[in-house]
Formats: structure tokens, C-alpha cells, sequence
């Protein structure tokens, strides 16, 4: 079964402005409670529609007060079409002026298990060993069920219960094989949570995990709000 709430939109446009909603209270809490919001933003292209719109929502969000984390990277130079970081810096930190100083981009300029461990090392710095660790996590589902760059079939990967970051590699037809991940154990110690799923492709996969019928790495992250238009 789908562990957490699924809210079903008319739109791509519609699960980007309430996610844009949610964002914006979440960033607006935590800077009041703790003087900083910490978001790990997703890859692919579902997200873009959030990102142009979060570049316009100042100044309820504060970038100065905020920590862009990434929550998988494909290990390519931060320039090149396929990285996340890339697509971050055209929708979002380039439009919004969001500091360098806020941005904690994956090193994917070394080798990528070295780059895990890196980026694993980053985090353990910013983040509290126990307890509530990112404040919002912003996730993707590929029609196989991935998320993140844990992907079905990746037993190891998905089952990581020590690591916060680790190498992993994306199956054909996938872009650029190697990839680094945030782990389950670190995404299920946010605050939130939060899936934005579009496309009728995806539909299927999205049906049978609602249904329990099967639980793939998507499926494996704990009390999340699903924001879907499929
Ligand atoms: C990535 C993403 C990945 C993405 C899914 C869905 O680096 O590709 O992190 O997990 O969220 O592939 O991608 P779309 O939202 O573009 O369909």
C-alpha cells in the first residue's frame, strides 16, 4: 500500500503550485523554528514547473536562510545537459539569485563512489546524526518505479541501511549511468516528503503500489505526500 497521502491534481501545473504551497510553508516553519530550511531537490523534468515557480516566490523564501541539497546527481560536470545541478541552476538558483553559498552540489568531478562519500560526509556535517534530519525532500517516480537513483532490481541499494549516500547504477535506456543517491534511511529521516508524479506512463506503476500489489524503490519511502496528475 502506498504509505502516506495521495492528493490527485487536474495538472502538471496544479501538482507544481501545491507543492509550491508546501514548500513555501515548510521553508517559512523551519526558518522561524530553526533559523534555516534544508531542501533536497529532485532531478529529471517534472520538477522544473516547481523550480520556475519557487524562483518567484521570494520573499517568503529566503534563500540566504536556505540549503539546496540534491537528492541524486548523475555523475556528469555541472555543466553538462544531463546533470541535475544544471537543471537546478537554469530553473531555479540562476532565476532566484539563490547564493552559492546555499547550494551543496554533488563533486561529481571525482570518481563516483568517492563522490558519495563526499557528499555523504557534507551532509553528516549539516544534518543531526538522529532525529528530523532534511527538512523537505522533493522526489520523482520513473514509469519503473525508481526514485531518487534507486532503482528496481538494485537490492543493495534499496536495502542501504547505514550509508546516506552511495554510487549507484542507472540501467539502460536511462541518461548517464553512474549516479550518486541519497539512501532510504536519510530521505525517510525528513521532515517531509513530498512525490510530484505526472504522465500517464507512469500510471500503471503508480495504481498497483496504491493497490500493494508491488513495492518498488518508490514505494519503499516511508509517510509521503504523493502530489499526482497521471
Ligand atoms: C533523476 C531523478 C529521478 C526522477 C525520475 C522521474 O535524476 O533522474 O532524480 O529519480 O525523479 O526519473 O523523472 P521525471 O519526473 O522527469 O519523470
Amino acid at each position: 500500500m502506498l504509505d502516506g497521502i495521495l492528493v490527485r491534481l487536474d495538472s502538471p501545473d496544479a501538482v507544481a503550485a501545491h507543492a509550491a504551497d508546501l514548500v513555501t510553508q515548510a521553508c517559512e516553519q523551519a526558518i522561524r523554528d530553526r533559523g534555516r530550511f534544508t531542501l533536497a531537490l529532485a532531478g529529471g523534468s517534472t520538477p522544473k514547473l516547481l523550480y520556475r515557480l519557487l524562483a518567484t516566490r521570494k520573499p517568503a523564501l529566503d534563500w540566504s536562510r536556505c540549503v539546496l541539497l540534491f537528492g541524486d546527481e548523475r555523475c556528469v560536470p555541472h555543466d553538462h545537459p544531463d546533470s541535475n545541478m544544471k537543471m537546478a541552476e537554469t530553473t531555479l538558483t540562476g532565476p532566484a539569485g539563490v547564493p552559492h553559498s546555499s547550494i551543496l552540489p554533488v563533486p561529481t568531478h571525482l570518481p563516483p563512489a568517492q563522490a558519495a562519500a563526499a557528499y555523504e560526509a557534507t551532509l553528516r556535517r549539516l544534518l543531526p546524526e538522529q532525529g528530523p534530519g532534511i527538512d523537505v525532500v522533493l522526489l520523482g517516480m520513473g514509469a519503473d518505479g525508481h526514485t531518487l537513483s534507486l532503482f528496481p532490481g538494485d537490492d543493495a541499494a534499496v536495502a542501504e541501511s547505514q550509508r546516506w549516500c552511495i554510487h549507484t547504477k542507472a540501467p539502460a535506456p536511462f541518461a548517464v549511468p553512474d549516479r550518486v543517491t541519497m539512501t532510504l534511511p536519510l530521505v525517510n529521516a525528513a521532515r517531509l516528503r513530498l512525490f510530484m508524479v505526472t504522465g500517464a506512463d507512469k500510471s500503471p506503476r503508480l495504481d498497483a503500489i496504491v493497490a500493494g500489489t508491488q513495492t518498488p524503490p518508490a514505494a519503499m519511502v516511508r509517510q509521503a505526500t504523493w502530489l499526482v496528475a497521471t
